[in-house]
């Protein structure tokens, strides 16, 4: 189904529970957690009749996200139905990895094509101060399962962190000759904030540093794609803040409570907590005809009018 604006919806981003087993500081705020009680969470029931209401106004890609989805008790039994949904092509998954080791194989048995990780860092100190609490040995195990498992494809998500981890933009794009993966740099979104304004670099920063990177021309999604002379995986420039993709976004947002969000910056949800499939995919409707144009502008001093944590999203 096509927005006001033209734009056929064709992506549906399904946030299965706002828990996560890190705490990184740009998606949770420093205490107090906000999770919601159990009982405002979808049945794992609602979350599959959500998808199949979403498939039947057009959505072909599904990408199952968090908080961290693995920590999600059914989270095997939700994909291996959402891939059986008719209409749904595609499923992913956004990870920080740390799960995939122990549950890997059994992600791809139930239909999950592809996997983004999240690894901001190669460095053991800092990656445990961006997460508050992880071990990146962990998460590095878990990018060589997916490696392994035979995943379609591999990527791997650094959100750029000026003054944290742009002194790793060489680094990190190496992966790319020594992996299969892609490396894409996600400019950092004002959402909680806690960060000082020289942390937000645009993505031109990685462009500047490492003059060599040839462009890939074609559709990256929201990427624009480039490559190291040579190397097995694409690096991808992710610029919600500096050139905002509005234009062509094809999605939505479901947040585990059941909540769809037609722009991830803006306040405006649409609940189908309760609804049956027809209920909720007149939710849906309306969802997709309450898409904005273009989201206000993002900065430091502007930060996203989004409502919520990135946990409770779903990035
Ligand atoms: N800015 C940019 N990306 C973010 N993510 C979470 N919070 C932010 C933010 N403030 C993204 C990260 C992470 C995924 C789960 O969500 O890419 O890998
Ligand atoms: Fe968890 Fe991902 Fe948020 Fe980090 S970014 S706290 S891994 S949901």
């Amino acid at each position: 189904m096509k927005d006001t604006f033209g734009r056929k919806i064709t992506y549906l981003r399904l946030s299965v529970t706002d828990r996560c087993n890190l705490r990184c500081r740009y998606c949770m705020p420093e205490e107090g957690v906000c999770l919601r009680p159990h009982g405002e969470i979808l049945t794992e029931e609602e979350m599959v009749s959500a998808v199949e209401a979403a498939a039947s106004l057009g959505v072909t890609k599904l990408r199952i996200t968090g908080g961290e989805p693995l920590v999600k008790r059914n989270i095997l039994s939700i994909c291996r139905q959402c891939a059986q949904v008719e209409g749904i092509g595609e499923v992913c998954v956004t990870t920080n990895g740390l799960l995939l080791p122990r549950m890997g194989k059994e992600l791809r048995q139930a239909g999950v094509k592809r996997v983004n990780i999240s690894i901001d860092t190669l460095d053991g100190e800092k990656y445990r101060q961006i997460t508050r609490v992880g071990e990146l040995a962990q998460a590095l195990e878990g990018i060589q399962a997916a490696l392994e498992l035979g995943f379609e494809k591999v990527k791997l998500n650094v959100v750029l962190i000026g003054g944290f981890n742009d002194d790793e933009i060489p680094a990190l794009t190496e992966l790319t000759r020594k992996w299969p993966v892609d490396v894409r740099f996600i400019e950092l979104m004002p959402m909680t904030q806690g960060f000082p304004p020289e942390a937000f670099l645009p993505c031109t920063a990685v462009l500047e540093r490492l003059p060599e990177l040839e462009s890939v021309p074609g559709q990256g999604g929201t990427a624009r794609l480039y490559k190291l002379p040579g190397a097995l995986g694409n690096v991808g420039l992710i610029s919600p803040v500096s050139d905002h993709f509005c234009g062509s976004c094809d999605r939505l947002r479901l947040t585990a409570d059941g909540k769809i969000k037609p722009c991830l910056h803006s306040e405006e949800e649409f609940s189908i907590k309760g609804l049956d499939r027809e209920g909720m995919a007149a939710r849906f409707r309306e969802a997709i005809l309450a898409k904005p144009q273009c989201h206000a502008p993002l900065s430091y001093a502007q930060p996203s009018h989004a409502g919520r944590d990135m946990n409770q999203i779903g990035g």
